[in-house]
């Protein structure tokens, strides 16, 4: 698959890498390339571009920018370049204030969520909330000794869902679907709850499991 990523942080980076990792090919779109200039030389076979190169080129777009960027990325990356194309929104609506006793603050409430938002801003484009709900670093291919680590997602479409579950499925996550775009109400908070330990203890290394 065509892979294009708009992003240039940790979770980009990651994603693109397991992308690549696992046969796709990839082009991360940023409006600092030399950001990406270590990622490059690491990964000969990786493209950079601009946000607008990067949704143009892609069959499946990842967005993974800072929530409150969210809107005006997809905005540059060009809404014609998003229609009908699924995107993972690895996204969390933090805001710009530090946590309080370990606990990040959203500019949402719980009855709207970044991803509705996004939805309605772009309704072409089929969003799937995906990965935000744990760190970079385990994204692609964690090992726990439980087995498989579980994603919850969430979309409207369930073409892109189906194709969000297939790259879970290669990256080593079993998926749980959540329904349309109104369950990223319950998933994307699940950032603040995987962050806690993080923020209290320093611990950074688990990943939620749904048990049946
Ligand atoms: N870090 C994690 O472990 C983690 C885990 C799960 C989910 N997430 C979520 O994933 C997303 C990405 O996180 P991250 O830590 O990789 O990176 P980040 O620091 O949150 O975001 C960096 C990206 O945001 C873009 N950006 C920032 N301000 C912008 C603006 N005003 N206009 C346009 N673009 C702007 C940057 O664009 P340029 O490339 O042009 O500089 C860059 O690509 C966030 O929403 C985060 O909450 C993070």
């Amino acid at each position: 698959m065509k892979v294009g990523l708009l992003g240039s942080g940790d979770v980009a980076k990651v994603l693109a890498s397991g992308f690549l990792k696992h046969g796709h090919d990839v082009m991360m779109g940023t409006r600092t390339p030399a950001k990406l200039t270590e990622w490059k030389t690491q990964h000969s076979q990786g493209k950079v571009g601009s946000f607008a190169d990067s949704a143009k080129f892609a069959e499946l777009i990842v967005l993974a920018v800072k929530g409150t960027a969210a809107a005006e990325v997809l905005l540059g990356a060009g809404s014609t370049h998003l229609d009908g194309k699924p995107v993972i929104d690895a996204t969390n609506p933090i805001a710009e204030a530090p946590p309080t006793n370990g606990v990040l603050n959203f500019f949402t409430h719980l009855d709207e969520s970044l991803m509705e938002r996004l939805q309605s801003e772009f309704p072409r484009a089929h969003f799937v909330k995906a990965f935000n709900s744990v760190g970079s670093a385990l994204m692609v291919n964690p090992r726990f000794k439980e087995g498989r680590p579980t994603m919850f997602i969430c979309g409207n479409d369930e073409t892109a869902k189906r194709m969000v579950s297939g790259v879970l499925d290669q990256f080593g996550w079993e998926t749980a679907d959540m329904g349309k775009v109104e369950a990223a109400r319950a998933i994307e908070p699940l950032c603040m709850l995987w962050c806690i330990p993080g923020f209290l203890r320093q611990e950074w290394s688990h990943a939620f499991k749904l048990l049946k």
